[in-house]
C-alpha cells in the first residue's frame, strides 16, 4: 500500500494591529502608490509588544487542530526566523502550550521558504512511517527584525502564523516536495548579526533585515519558474493539470510571473499579499488557510505551493486537495 500525507486541517492567526500604507506615509519617505504598484501590499499586521511568535503559533495551531478534529499529533515542526528564545525551540514551547508531550518537536530555519522545508520534512516522516500525524507551522514576528525607518524593507513585512495538520493516508495528499538552497547568496537578504556574531547588536535591538531587493527579485522569478517545471516533471503532469497556485506572498509581481509560467489565470492564484504583506515563513500556510476556509478548493484539485527567501532558499509542494 502506498503511504502519503494528507492535509486534514488548516488554521491561521494574524495579530490585531494593522499598519496601513497610509500610516507608513506619515512615518517614512514613501507613498501608498509606490508600495501598491511595486509590491501589491496595502497593509500588514504587527504583533503587540507582549505578543510572541509562540502566541501566534498557538492560536493558528488550535484552529488547525480543531479543523482536523484532533487534539494530539505525533510530530511538531515550526518554521520560524523569529523564535521567542535562543532555545528551547518555538516548537517545544508550542508543544507544552498544546499539552502534547513526548513526540519530536523542532524548529526549521529557512526564512521565507521555511514552511516548504517544514512541510517537506513532516511529509517524509509520515511517508517513512515514523509519524502518523504532524502539526506543521510557519510563524513569525518578523516586525521585530525590521528597521522601521528603512523604507527599502519596512513596507514589505508583517507578522502572522499559519498551520496545517497532516495525517497518513493511502491516497494523496502531498504528491511531491522540492527543496533547494544556494548559500552563495547569503548577503543578498540577511540579518548580518546573530548569537555567535555580534550578539551585542542583537541585544541592542539593532540587528535588522538588509536586502538587495532587485537581486532577490530576479533570482526569485528565475528559481520559482524552474521549480514549476521540476514539480510538473516529477509528477508527469502538464501545466493545465494545476488548479491553484498558493505562493509565498512577497510581491505581486513575483507571483504574477510564476502564474504566467504556469499558464494560470490570476483568479486561480491565492492572493493575500495586499492584506498580510510578507509574513516570511507564515505566508504560505496563511494563504492556504484563507482559501481553504473560503471554500476555494474542490476535492482532487491540484495545488502548487511555493516559496523563496533568504539563504537563498526556495521550495515547493504539489498537493492534491481532499475535502
Ligand atoms: O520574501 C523574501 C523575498 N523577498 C522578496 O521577494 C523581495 C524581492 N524584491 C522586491 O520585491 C522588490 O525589489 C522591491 C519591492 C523590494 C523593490 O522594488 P523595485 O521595483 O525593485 O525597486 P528598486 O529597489 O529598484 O527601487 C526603485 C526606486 C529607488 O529609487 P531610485 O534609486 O530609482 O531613485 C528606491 O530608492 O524606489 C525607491 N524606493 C522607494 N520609494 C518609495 C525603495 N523603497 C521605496 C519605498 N517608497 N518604500
Amino acid at each position: 500500500m502506498p503511504r502519503y500525507s494528507r492535509i486534514i486541517g488548516t488554521g491561521s492567526y494574524l495579530p490585531q494591529r494593522i499598519v496601513t500604507n497610509a500610516e507608513l506615509e506619515t512615518r517614512i519617505d514613501t507613498t501608498d502608490a509606490w508600495i501598491t504598484e511595486r509590491t501589491g501590499i496595502r497593509q500588514r499586521h504587527v504583533a503587540a509588544d507582549d505578543e510572541f511568535t509562540v502566541d501566534l503559533a498557538e492560536a493558528a495551531s488550535r484552529r488547525a487542530l480543531e479543523a482536523a478534529g484532533l487534539d494530539k499529533v505525533d510530530l511538531i515542526v515550526v518554521a520560524t526566523t523569529t523564535p521567542d528564545r535562543v532555545f528551547p525551540s518555538t516548537a517545544c514551547l508550542l508543544q507544552s502550550r498544546l499539552d502534547i508531550h513526548g513526540g519530536p518537536a523542532f524548529d526549521v530555519q529557512a526564512v521565507c521558504a521555511g514552511f516548504m522545508y517544514a512541510l517537506s520534512i513532516a511529509d517524509h516522516y509520515i511517508k517513512a512511517g515514523t509519524a502518523n500525524t504532524a502539526l506543521v507551522l510557519g510563524a513569525e514576528t518578523f516586525s521585530r527584525i525590521i528597521d522601521w525607518t528603512d523604507r527599502n524593507t519596512c513596507v514589505l513585512f508583517g507578522d502572522g502564523a499559519g498551520a496545517v495538520v497532516l495525517k497518513a493516508d493511502n491516497t494523496p495528499g502531498i504528491l511531491s516536495t522540492h527543496l533547494h538552497a544556494d548559500g552563495d547568496y547569503a548577503n543578498c537578504l540577511h540579518v548580518p548579526h546573530g548569537v555567535s556574531n555580534n550578539l551585542a547588536s542583537v541585544l541592542a535591538g539593532t540587528a535588522f533585515v538588509e536586502m538587495s531587493g532587485r537581486e532577490v527579485f530576479k533570482v526569485a522569478v528565475q528559481k520559482l519558474g524552474e521549480l514549476v517545471d521540476e514539480a510538473l516533471v516529477a509528477n508527469g503532469l502538464e501545466r493545465s493539470d494545476i488548479d491553484f497556485l498558493v505562493p509565498h506572498q512577497a510581491n505581486i509581481r513575483i507571483i504574477t510571473a510564476t502564474a504566467r509560467k504556469l499558464g494560470l489565470p490570476m483568479e486561480r492564484v491565492v492572493l493575500t499579499v495586499a492584506e498580510h504583506g510578507n509574513t516570511s515563513a507564515a505566508s504560505i500556510p496563511l494563504a492556504l488557510d484563507v482559501a481553504a476556509r473560503r471554500g476555494d478548493f474542490g476535492n482532487g484539485d491540484r495545488l502548487l505551493l511555493e516559496g523563496f527567501g533568504g539563504g537563498f532558499t526556495w521550495g515547493g509542494a504539489l498537493v492534491e486537495w481532499r475535502e
